[in-house]
């Protein structure tokens, strides 16, 4: 089932949207430190109203793009954190072009269309050389039973078969912070993963 993201903006219907980075995005640049350092171009894909793209903005001198097909959410990021090297554009990930050494993926994959998941994957292995990074927040439980998605759940199972055969997966840790309402085991996976050759 396709959702119109620009409709949601407009009715307000965000419940995604908290007002704040992801809770555990401070300890993720923290751990990753070197590599969010060293990065000169850094791609958050489905960015919405701009949070973690802006922290992130914060502690590198790479540029940073957060991109999304609503163009509702980029008005918004774009007021809200307008400064250089911090570029915000209306965009499809699936067609975007680019290089990033970087990309911080959290709540896009899940958005995604389930039929579209492998085409996700050729996207990032399409934008991300070799040697550049992919770090995300996988949203794997939304512990929405009966309800139809977005966000969709998905296993560590499956987004090894998604990712496997074009990245390495160099690290992956359940987040110790998360926004209220999506505590517990099982929910939230951060993970590493690095472009093969
Ligand atoms: C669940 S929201 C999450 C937004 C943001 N990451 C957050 O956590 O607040 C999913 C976002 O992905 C965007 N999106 C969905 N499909 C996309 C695509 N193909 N390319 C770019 N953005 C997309 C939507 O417009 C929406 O803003």
């Amino acid at each position: 089932m396709s959702v119109d993201w620009s409709a949601r903006y407009q009715s307000g219907e965000t419940p995604w949207e908290k007002g704040e980075a992801h809770p555990e995005l401070p300890f993720l640049l923290s751990k990753h430190h070197e590599l969010v350092g060293d990065a000169v171009r850094i791609l958050v894909p489905g960015c919405g109203f701009g949070h973690d793209a802006k922290l992130i903005h914060s502690v590198t001198r790479a540029e940073v793009l957060g991109l999304d097909l609503a163009k509702e959410a980029i008005k918004q990021a774009r007021s809200s954190y307008y400064q250089a090297g911090l570029a915000w554009t209306v965009g499809d990930i699936f067609t975007w072009p680019g290089c990033y050494d970087f990309v911080f993926e959290h709540t896009c994959f899940c958005a995604i269309p389930v039929e579209r998941r492998a085409d996700y994957a050729a996207s990032m292995a399409r934008l991300i050389p070799e040697g550049g990074y992919l770090l995300g927040v996988f949203f794997l439980n939304p512990d929405h039973e009966g309800e139809e998605g977005p966000p969709f759940g998905v296993t560590l199972d499956e987004l090894k078969g998604f990712f496997d055969e074009t990245f390495s997966l160099e690290w992956a840790q359940e987040p110790a912070h998360t926004y209220e309402g999506r505590e517990g085991p099982g929910r939230e996976l951060s993970m590493l993963w690095r472009r093969k050759s």
